[in-house]
């Protein structure tokens, strides 16, 4: 059952068609490698949307999992078990801004916990429902559940959808200015916001508009709340991204490379709220799950290793420095940006709309590369990625940006 033809008919036939998959069936993977179902070995840059932090079949995390798998897979939170409450502390050891933490599966789920949360907050102090307003900012992504496709700022993501939750404004990605009038009225009881966009364009905020968001959650009494699903766990270089920044956030949201792998995700709630949600008003059946968790645990403890955040910061020169020749001879990147291991690059306005089919030359040539929207290339490649991966995909990608750009324009592998 792994003839490539044969599983995309089956998908074809079984599926939601909601994705529309690559054709290629990805058959097993080592570090930052990736071997198809008919032996093609692939330089993996895409780390499966962020989330192999540490690359294929870890063995500190194969150990981690099989080790828990024969204890105890499942005791929902009827129970308490060690291995989240050892994951949670470890958390709020590791961020310094958390006291407590909730579990869930994915990152839609770790943000709805986040929305209800600062919902209850506000109701808490006397707050009347039309002054809980969750302010987000164009071109974020926050998930695909309807409360957080509608904090998901992007019409293509909430189209057909309607009618969406009340409560949610929106206001432009560092624009301080804009922000400040969206939360003048008082109105507003969190601001939601992912420090580095991700699947938006990959775009960092400037310092001064984190900095300044923070500030007017505290004139505003506001909660500052950041969606770290994809730019957290050791992508930007630090352990948080918030911490590159030096800003203290009250909420954070955690999925992806939280669980390396394994679906897992988290809310990390600061002292300001702390005391917000009470007993039976949020729940998760597998939040928590003993193998997640055990899992996940021993990703934190590998991902916030000075070796591999040193790493981070070595690859990233290496992945900019290569971007940076390839663009010399090619000229196909306008604006290269991100932190860390999250890099976007850019194609030149004459090449607006064709990171899709960059990405199947990228396949072509043995390269598993993602996009951030129609126009950038995005790197997010595993944080312990090594010099030679590293090279090899850039002299892949080089190679497939060549054939591209001696392509007739329209022309698709
Ligand atoms: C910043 C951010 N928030 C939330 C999500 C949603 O996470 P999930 O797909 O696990 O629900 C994503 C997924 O891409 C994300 O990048």
């Amino acid at each position: 059952m792994t003839d490539p033809a044969k599983l995309h008919q089956l998908s074809e036939r079984y599926y939601l068609p909601v994705y529309r998959p690559h054709r290629i069936v990805l058959d097993r993977g080592q570090g930052s490698r990736v071997w198809d179902s008919v032996g093609r070995e692939y330089v993996d840059f895409g780390a499966g949307i962020a989330v192999n932090a540490l690359g294929h079949a870890h063995p500190a995390l194969i150990a981690a999992l099989t080790a828990q798998a024969e204890k105890l897979w499942h005791t929902s939170n009827v129970f308490v078990s060690a291995p989240p409450l050892k994951l949670a502390q470890a958390l709020v050891d590791a961020a310094g801004f958390a006291e407590q933490v909730f579990f869930c599966n994915s990152g839609a789920e770790a943000n709805e916990a986040a929305i209800k949360l600062a919902r209850q907050w506000a109701a808490a102090q006397g707050r009347a429902p039309g002054s809980r307003v969750i302010l987000t900012f164009r071109g974020g992504f926050h998930g695909r559940t309807l409360a957080t496709v509608t904090a998901t700022a992007q019409p293509k993501y909430q189209a057909g959808f309607e009618p969406l939750p009340g409560g949610f404004r929106y206001s432009d990605f560092n624009d301080l200015e804009a922000a400040e009038a969206a939360m003048a009225a008082g109105d507003v009881c969190a601001v939601l916001i992912e420090p580095i966009q991700g699947e938006g364009g990959v775009t960092p905020a400037s310092d001064t508009f984190l900095h300044g968001l923070r500030a007017l959650c505290d004139r505003h009494g506001a909660l500052l709340m950041l969606d770290e699903i994809q730019c957290g766990m050791g992508r930007t270089g630090t352990l948080f991204a918030c911490d590159g920044y030096g800003v203290r956030p009250d909420v954070v949201t955690l999925a992806k490379a939280l669980g390396a792998g394994f679906p897992i995700g988290a809310m990390l709630v600061g002292p300001a709220a702390v005391g917000a949600m009470g007993f039976g008003q949020h729940g998760s059946t597998f939040g928590g799950n003993p193998l997640a968790a055990a899992v996940a645990l021993v990703a934190l403890r590998e991902i916030s290793s000075p070796a591999v955040l040193a790493n981070v910061a070595r690859q990233a020169q290496a992945l900019r420095a290569g971007l940076d020749e390839i663009n010399r001879e090619l000229g196909v990147f306008g604006e290269i940006r991100g932190r860390g291991l999250m890099i976007g690059a850019q194609l030149q306005p004459a090449r607006s709309g064709e990171a899709g089919t960059v990405l199947e030359r990228c396949l072509e040539h043995g390269l598993l590369l993602l996009q951030a929207g129609p126009d950038v290339l995005r790197f997010v490649p595993a944080l312990n990625i090594g010099d030679d991966d590293v090279a090899e995909g850039l002299q892949r990608l080089r190679a497939a940006l060549q054939v591209h750009v001696a392509a007739p324009r329209g022309d698709a592998p």
